[in-house]
């Protein structure tokens, strides 16, 4: 066939595309699923699950369980998270609660010493940090009640990269060595992420044959592969060898939690995002609605950086305060929603000047940490979608892998509050909300999201610690601006949230100018700098997938901050 006939016919497919679809923005693919996550081979598993007929909860479980396997530092089995979903035929969405619960023994004060000051890293490495793990039950429970294949079909991907091995990658080295000398102190957890006592070098094959075991035998007995028997055993064992508080009973009564997500609207778009025990549906939803009522495209970049700020700083305020594990505490969801409290904030706004953060609250620990985690985002072609955020807390957790498992432990237990303020004169306890207790949830701020207005769907998150709320804020408001989804990922961010007082902002995110104007309201302003070099890691690693609802189209972008992978089909 000459060049010019396959031109004529490769124009008239294109004109029959954009009459049976309508019109598509250049570079945008019509398609009709797609997948972002932090790693590669999690995002081709999950795209492998959807091309055989899976729907988007099947795909959830391939990503979630093969990220365990090739991000070790970044979530796992011996981790938790939330699962935002939105099931089609039912019309409904769902948060699925695998957060960590504090085992049964834990006390209030664990983490202090004899003096009554916080033990430094005892909340963050070895068997006494870790919570008891969710996410193995939230994979179980998807696989259930929301996937069309079997768990052990949906595992599969994870079994093959533990037993065979994958290829590591920058940050798997740059996250090892920032916890080098933690993964040293534990025999089994050095045996199976170091080589020779070393970080191993780029390109690595890292084979994990314990942790193949113990997903196969999820695979076979669902609940009782991972929460009773010889596993549970192990993981116990090993813990309470290790001087840690877990028993048979807190692993035997680990269940996950159907929650309501927040839902709220900004200006014409619906936002749907992660209820307590995460702080983020209701700290996006104060922040927002304090904004709402400020007209952000007509004013200048820091005049809006301004608002966003001493929105954010107040909503932050609340969240150390009121917010932690809902099956213990009463968070007062409906006051802090209510539109008294959000204007009364708004009416505390000065537009002049920034407000110090020592005058709007007398919480003086926010209890907020975190450094890593890790995000995918998925629709189907069924339209169902997930949005889920995976943590085990800091790189590699805990380090510390009960022997003959594989599974390396979170240190989720440093997200409670180690030691919360006294009263105040009102009998007020700052961040008491979030002290520590026997099976309770650490507060999060984790914060999968949709976003939703009559023409774009978007599914978003990211990983980030406390800078997680900031970042999906940042990501709605680009949304809202009708930004594309490479637009939003690569948008450069800043944060503020409440103690301590300043604005941290990345690189490039502030000109001369735009930083001097802050400085002269009376901003501090800090530049996050990266704790591992090489750029990797320093701001979040945002995956979103777009749905055009004109034409059914979908986009999706990683962000280029780090090494993930977005695929449409
Ligand atoms: N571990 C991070 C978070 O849950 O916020």
């Amino acid at each position: 066939m000459k060049n010019s006939t396959i031109l004529q016919k490769a124009r008239l497919f294109s004109c029959l595309l954009v009459v049976l679809h309508g019109p598509v923005q250049a570079g945008e693919i019509t398609t009709t699923a797609g997948i972002a996550s932090a790693h590669p081979l999690a995002t081709k598993a999950g795209m492998k699950i959807l091309r055989q007929g899976g729907n988007a909860f099947d795909a959830a479980i391939a990503i979630t369980s093969t990220l365990a396997v090739v991000e070790p530092y970044s979530s796992g089995l011996g981790g938790g998270g939330f699962w935002l979903l939105y099931q089609k035929k039912t019309n409904k969405y769902i948060m699925i609660d695998g957060r960590e619960k504090a085992p049964l023994a834990a006390t209030r004060d664990m983490y202090l010493d004899k003096k009554g000051n916080v033990e430094p890293g005892k909340s963050m490495q070895g068997a006494l940090a870790s919570g008891i793990p969710g996410v193995p039950a939230a994979m179980v429970y998807l696989a259930r009640h929301y996937g069309r294949f079997t768990l052990n079909k949906n595992l599969a991907h994870a079994v093959n990269y533990a037993r065979h091995g994958y290829r590591i990658n920058k940050t798997y080295r740059l996250y090892a060595k920032l916890r080098l000398k933690a993964l040293r102190k534990n025999r089994e957890a050095a045996r199976i992420f170091l080589n020779n006592n070393e970080v191993p070098p780029e390109g690595y094959i890292l084979k994990q044959p314990d942790l193949a075991k113990t997903l196969e035998n999820i695979s076979k007995n669902g609940i009782n592969g991972f929460y009773s028997g010889k596993t549970a055993k192990a993981l116990v064992n090993g813990v309470t060898r290790a001087q840690g508080i877990w028993s048979m009973q807190d692993l035997a009564q680990y269940q996950i939690v159907e929650r309501k997500p927040v839902i709220f609207k900004y200006h014409n778009n619906r936002i749907i995002s992660a209820s307590p025990p995460s702080s983020g549906g209701i700290a996006l939803a104060e922040t927002l609605g304090i904004l709402e009522a400020y007209n952000l495209g007509k004013i200048d970049k820091p005049a809006k950086i301004h608002l966003v700020t001493e929105s954010m700083r107040r909503a932050y305020a609340d969240r150390a305060r009121f917010m932690g594990d809902p099956d213990f505490i009463s968070i007062p969801t409906q006051w802090l929603l209510g539109k008294k409290h959000i204007a009364s904030w708004r009416n505390s706004i000065r537009l002049d000047e920034a407000t110090p953060s020592e005058f709007i609250s007398d919480v003086r620990e926010t209890g907020i940490k975190g450094l890593d985690t890790t995000h995918f985002s998925i629709i189907d072609k069924f339209g169902n979608m997930v949005s889920a955020t995976l943590s085990i807390n800091y790189p590699f957790g805990a380090c510390f892998v009960p022997p003959g498992t594989g599974v390396l432990l979170n240190d989720e237990m440093d997200d409670f509050s180690s030691k919360p303020g006294v009263p105040n004169i009102y009998g007020l306890v700052g961040a008491e909300a979030n002290s520590i207790a026997g099976g309770k949830r650490p507060l999060s701020s984790m914060s999968p999201t949709f976003i939703e207005n009559k023409d774009r769907i978007a599914v978003i998150g990211t990983p980030g610690g406390s800078r997680i709320i900031s970042m999906v804020l940042l990501g709605i408001l680009e949304f809202a601006d009708g930004k594309t989804a490479k637009e939003i990922v690569g948008k450069r961010r800043y944060h503020h949230q409440y103690l301590p007082d300043f604005i941290m902002y990345e690189e490039n995110a502030l000109n001369k100018n735009e930083a001097s104007r802050l400085r002269e309201l009376g901003h501090t302003l800090k530049q996050k700098m990266s704790p591992y070099g090489g750029g990797l890691g320093v701001y979040g690693n945002m995956q979103i997938v777009i749905l055009n609802r004109k034409d059914g189209s979908i986009t999706a972008a990683s962000d280029p901050r780090g090494l993930g992978l977005s695929i449409v089909k």
